[in-house]
């Protein structure tokens, strides 16, 4: 199968108060808005290379609206597109703001995502342009701004169901998951379209309602960077989440963290960089660290909350079954 994606452009997200969560994109996350339209605002990390890489859209609850993969060629895009047709998933094409021809659909556990060729690249008014020919504009003058966007992470039913057809279908190297101490029951797996450890995450959703998001993630460049992030959230009253730490898997330093419409980010950096095109995926056990790899910090219960939130009989109000997630907060009390 030739490369058919490259890398993730966009995340469109929704958001009850768009001024609210943009408000603070801007001013708590470091982000730039491009454009406004029709109710829909485009944003940037100032090192993105294309016009926008967050939409922040108009919606009763913070949801995933769409996840856009940048494809390898205009070829890749149509073969990809005759893959997941073949797959039985229809999608539709449309003109996306600044893209063009672009291509939408749901996949088969009700993640939305958008594959396209074209992109506009940004073009930095004077006053922000950068004196640096490698920079798409100046730096952020915002403590710890992010550079770009880094990876998404989803919830679905069936972990492994997923990464197999992400993999089979659209060519998504999976690089690893994890797999609970108790029980043969895969709760999380990372999959990429790049060298980076992932830019797919998915962990694992009781909920009734598909298609849900965990977090999505930005790229700061360095260690020191990120805690000072930390420093600037904690004394903004912004509360973190979950970090400053490293994850066993990916071996990324992240801190999460929440924006107002209560979606979750992540600020990360580091990692591992692998290029093995026949990768066989490890199996981690959360006993190994796979969330935290120095094996001291619970996971918060809140880790668990997926958006929109959850709903029906069957699951709990985070959307995971009572004895996952306390297999996934306290691994290290339940394993020798
Ligand atoms: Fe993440």
């Amino acid at each position: 199968m030739i490369k058919l994606l490259s890398h993730l452009s966009y995340v469109s997200i929704t958001a009850p108060d768009v001024e609210a969560s943009v408000k603070f994109y801007e001013e708590e996350v470091g982000l730039t808005v491009v454009d406004r339209v029709d109710g829909r605002v485009y944003l940037r990390c100032w090192g993105d290379y294309y016009a926008y890489s967050v939409v922040v859209v108009p919606g009763d609850e913070p949801s995933l609206e769409t996840m856009a993969w940048r494809t390898s060629s205009e070829e890749a895009l149509d073969e990809a597109v005759k893959r997941i047709e073949a797959a039985g998933v229809q999608g539709e094409w449309f003109e996306a703001h600044k893209i063009g021809r672009a291509y939408r659909f749901v996949g088969p556990q009700g993640h939305p995502m958008t594959l396209h060729w074209n992109v506009t690249r940004h073009q930095a008014p004077g006053h922000t342009a950068s004196i640096y020919p490698d920079r798409p504009e100046k730096r952020s003058k915002v403590a710890g701004a992010p550079r770009q966007l880094d990876h998404v992470t989803v919830a679905a039913r069936d972990v492994d169901e997923f990464a197999k057809w992400y993999n089979e279908v659209l060519g998504f190297r999976i690089m690893a998951r994890t797999v609970l101490d108790q029980a043969p029951i895969s709760v999380f797996s990372v999959l990429t379209t790049n060298e980076k450890s992932h830019d797919l995450g998915v962990v694992l959703d009781g909920s009734t309602r598909p298609g849900r998001i965990n977090h999505y993630a930005f790229w700061v460049d360095t260690y020191e960077e990120l805690l000072i992030a930390a420093d600037t959230l904690m004394e903004r009253d912004i509360p973190i989440e979950y970090g400053p730490s490293i994850h066993g898997i990916g071996e990324q330093t992240f801190l999460y963290y929440r924006e107002p419409s209560s979606m979750r980010i992540e600020l990360n950096t580091g990692g591992y960089r692998n290029y093995v095109p026949d990768w066989t995926p490890n199996t981690w056990k959360p006993s190994l660290g796979s969330s935290n790899m120095y094996r001291n910090g619970a996971m918060p219960m809140s880790m668990t909350e997926s958006f929109p939130a959850a709903d029906g009989p069957s699951a709990t109000e985070e959307g995971v079954p009572d004895e996952i997630r306390d297999a996934l907060i306290n691994p290290y009390t339940t394993t020798g």
